[in-house]
């Protein structure tokens, strides 16, 4: 059969692009649960727009590097340094990012924020219409365009003023936030109007699905259904698509040679230890200094563990151009370096933290060793971690200990331990009752964890997702 054509539109490409010469490139996985959802996406035959990482403002460095892409079926959008500066750096992670996760905007900045934002709102405009103009370069008719995050809200407007005939569909990977929230931001109406020239809009959770509903209604004041939201006789579909992992490319790994060496070496190196594990981008989305604040609490609270646990945080750097994320390092670092000369040894530190990505294969290492994971968000879209986690511990059965906010608290609830990361002393707790957890208990919620993970897969999210893409746009046709 002939898998339909699927033009996926996100800002970061899978794979992220390094100059090795004037025109030759190497290219790394990106880092971030998009991409690693999109790359579980098989069963299409799909092509990859968009940014990789990288100013390429020479002519020569481009065609080598859309030649260097399109082996991986992946096209380019090239965005010069002063569109990333005030698109990406600026209104996606300044301004669109801390409050679509209620962190709201830091005191200091406020003001400059303000002052910056119809600048950085109008270089948003035109940086959705430089990925428009790549997807109409590259559409053929009955294509499906799927258009992805909070970078791209103004997306399904360009295409669909180019060709009103194009079927698009438009999933946010963060929260949406109550609509109380979004009314603050000054382009708050534009932003939904150009969402909703979607033909399907998706969300991870039924509640932000809702949000954006109630958002509709009282800032547009649309009609909210149960279907989606109507403006003169047209609907905009809206519901919720939890998204999931490839949970076999994981499992596989579990047996691949060089995946089980690094999995004796780190049971070596940990050995006589419980080993607690946090990977993370290092964003204030994901509370990593609330997480260690906790893990030092519960050292204080319970000095018959203090030699016999040890909490490895995985830092994957992010977004370091933008101000907020390079202060978050130095506060982490000076936690992790204050937690330390307190409960260390002679020999042995209680944390370990990395400010790095690492490889595949250590990652499921990793997993595959930890006793306890801990996932302490402020706010979280889904949050794939939590589920990456559960599907390499089929030996070990390890606990997880999960925020409430994150999205798969809404999934993984019943086998995981929740906590609401505010609270140092409930997550300490939390820390304790995982230690001492009976086996039976552990097996028993690993299990309904387990089985959550391996049949809600990132392939089937995507299979979902599409197929109520064709039939939205089918049923509009038949109301015409
Ligand atoms: N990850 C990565 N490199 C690393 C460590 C982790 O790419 O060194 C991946 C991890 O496997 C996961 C993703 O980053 O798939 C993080 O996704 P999540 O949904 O937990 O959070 P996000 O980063 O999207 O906010
Ligand atoms: C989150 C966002 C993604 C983004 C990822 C990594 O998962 O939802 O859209 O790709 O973080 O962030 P970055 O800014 O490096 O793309």
């Amino acid at each position: 059969p002939i898998k339909q054509r699927l033009l996926v539109v996100a800002n970061r490409l899978p794979v992220s692009a390094v100059r090795k010469g004037e025109d030759s490139w190497s290219l790394d996985i990106s880092a971030g649960g998009l991409v690693s959802a999109l790359l579980g996406v098989t069963d299409f035959e799909a092509r990859w727009i968009g940014w990789a990482g990288v100013n390429v403002p020479d002519e020569i460095g481009q065609k080598a590097l859309t030649k260097a892409l399109a082996e991986k079926r992946c096209i380019p959008v090239f965005l010069d340094e002063e569109t990333v500066h005030l698109y990406y750096n600026g209104y996606c992670n300044n301004i669109l990012w801390p409050l679509f996760h209620y962190l709201g905007l830091p005191q200091e900045d406020r003001l400059a924020t303000t002052r910056s934002f119809q600048s950085q709102f109008a270089a948003y405009k035109k940086a959705n219409q430089m990925f428009a103009d790549v997807v109409i370069e590259h559409y053929e008719e009955g294509d499906i365009i799927w258009c992805h995050d909070y970078h791209l809200m103004f997306l399904p407007k360009c295409l669909k003023d180019y060709n009103s005939q194009m079927k698009v569909g438009w999933f946010l990977h963060t929260p949406f936030p109550s609509s109380e929230i979004h009314r603050t931001l000054p382009s708050r109406s534009e932003l939904l109007r150009a969402v909703l020239c979607a033909d399907l809009v998706g969300f991870h959770t039924y509640d932000y699905a809702r949000h954006f509903v109630s958002a509709c209604a009282r800032i547009l004041g649309l009609e909210g259904t149960p279907e989606g939201v109507e403006d003169q006789g047209r609907l905009t579909r809206v519901a919720a698509f939890p998204i999931g992992i490839d949970s076999e490319r994981f499992t596989r790994a579990l047996e691949v040679p060089k995946v089980q060496e690094y999995i004796r070496e780190l049971k070596e190196r940990f050995a006589g230890r419980v080993v607690m594990l946090g990977v993370d981008r290092l964003d204030m989305i994901k509370g990593i200094p609330q997480k260690i604040l906790a893990f030092e609490k519960f050292l204080e609270d319970s000095p018959e563990w203090r030699d016999k646990v040890v909490l490895l945080q995985i830092a994957v750097p992010t977004r370091t151009e933008v101000a907020e994320y390079q202060k978050l390092t130095s506060q982490v670092h000076e936690i992790v370096g204050r937690v330390n000369g307190r409960f260390g040894t002679l020999t042995a530190v209680p944390i370990h933290h990395l400010d790095r990505s690492l490889d595949f294969a250590a990652l499921c290492a990793i997993y595959a060793i930890t006793d306890v994971a801990l996932v302490t968000s402020l706010r979280d879209g889904m949050n794939l971690v939590s589920y990456e986690f559960v599907a390499c511990q089929n030996s070990k059965k390890g606990v997880l200990i999960l925020s409430e906010f994150a999205g798969a608290a809404q999934s993984l609830g019943a086998g995981a331990i929740l906590i609401n990361p505010w609270n140092i002393t409930e997550v300490a707790a939390a820390i304790g009752q995982a230690l001492n957890m009976p086996a039976e208990e552990r097996e028993k919620r690993h299990h309904h964890n387990f089985v959550h993970v391996t049949t809600h897969t990132a392939q089937k999210w995507a299979e979902v997702f599409v197929s109520e893409l064709n039939d939205t746009v089918i049923e509009a046709q038949q109301r015409i």
